[in-house]
């Protein structure tokens, strides 16, 4: 075991490190060697052509796919040298996801699915029903918290699931396309709410976007063109 400091910045100012990353799927290569350096609370916008890579470089981060290779650095560790165990306690402490659809669990709460993964990484009660009470403050539904995703709206929904990705104070925070299933109105509001959690929360974004408005809430932005990264 090592000590995860997911917000305390073991990584001396570098949320995510990526270098030279190839990822194919069969035949086909999808990532053509990718670097990538994100600062400790950096926003940056990832924009490309569908199909371009965006996000199976963002399921490489994260470990929902691994890569053929090159290498994935996160909170000063280099992520292949890990133990499973170790691996997989970085990922689900220091990384929040949020994706364009949403994957709120259906039958728990908006309070309940805020404050699952700050229960899968064994925060203690008190303080974990505290944790969900602000963050759900902060995206505006304390009103909705007993409602089930049902019963709550697009953009209500991809509140929670901003909250949810937060709860556990990450140190980097992926997004894949968080306002493409919403309306403009909506969408700029989860935006807004990105930008104003990141900096609280110190958490470096990295944001998926075929939206240039989106890139506003965002210090730099890169594209991708068939597997690599153009500035
Ligand atoms: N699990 C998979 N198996 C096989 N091919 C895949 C798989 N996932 C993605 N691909 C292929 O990899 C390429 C890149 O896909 P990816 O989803 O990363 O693109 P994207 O840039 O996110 O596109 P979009 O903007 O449409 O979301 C595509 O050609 C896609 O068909
Ligand atoms: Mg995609």
């Amino acid at each position: 075991m090592f000590p995860i400091a997911s917000n305390e910045d073991p990584g001396n100012g570098i949320a995510l490190n990526l270098s030279s990353i190839t990822k194919s799927f069969g035949e086909v290569p999808v990532l053509r060697g990718v670097d990538l350096e994100l600062k400790s609370g950096e926003r940056v916008a990832l924009m490309g052509p569908s199909g371009s890579g965006k996000s199976t470089l963002l399921n490489c981060i994260c470990g929902i796919e691994p890569v053929d290779s090159g290498e994935v650095r996160m909170a000063g560790r280099l992520l292949g040298d890990l133990k499973v165990g170790d691996l997989e306690r970085l990922r689900r402490e220091s990384i929040g996801y949020v994706f364009q659809s949403f994957h709120l669990l259906p039958t728990l709460t908006a309070f309940e699915n805020v404050e699952f993964p700050a229960q899968l990484i064994g925060m203690a009660k008190e303080e974990r029903i505290e944790k969900v009470k602000r963050l759900i403050e902060s995206v505006g539904l304390t009103d909705r918290s007993t409602h089930l995703p049902d019963a709550l709206s697009g953009g209500e929904r991809q509140r929670v699931a901003l909250a949810r990705a937060l709860i556990h104070r990450p140190a980097l925070l992926l997004a894949d396309e968080p306002t493409g299933s919403l309306d403009t109105e909506n969408g700029n509001q989860v935006l807004k709410l990105l930008k104003t959690l990141s900096i609280e929360h110190g958490v470096a974004l990295l944001l998926v976007t075929h939206d240039h408005a989106s890139t506003d809430i965002c210090d730099r932005v890169i594209s991708m063109r068939d597997g690599s990264l153009i500035s």
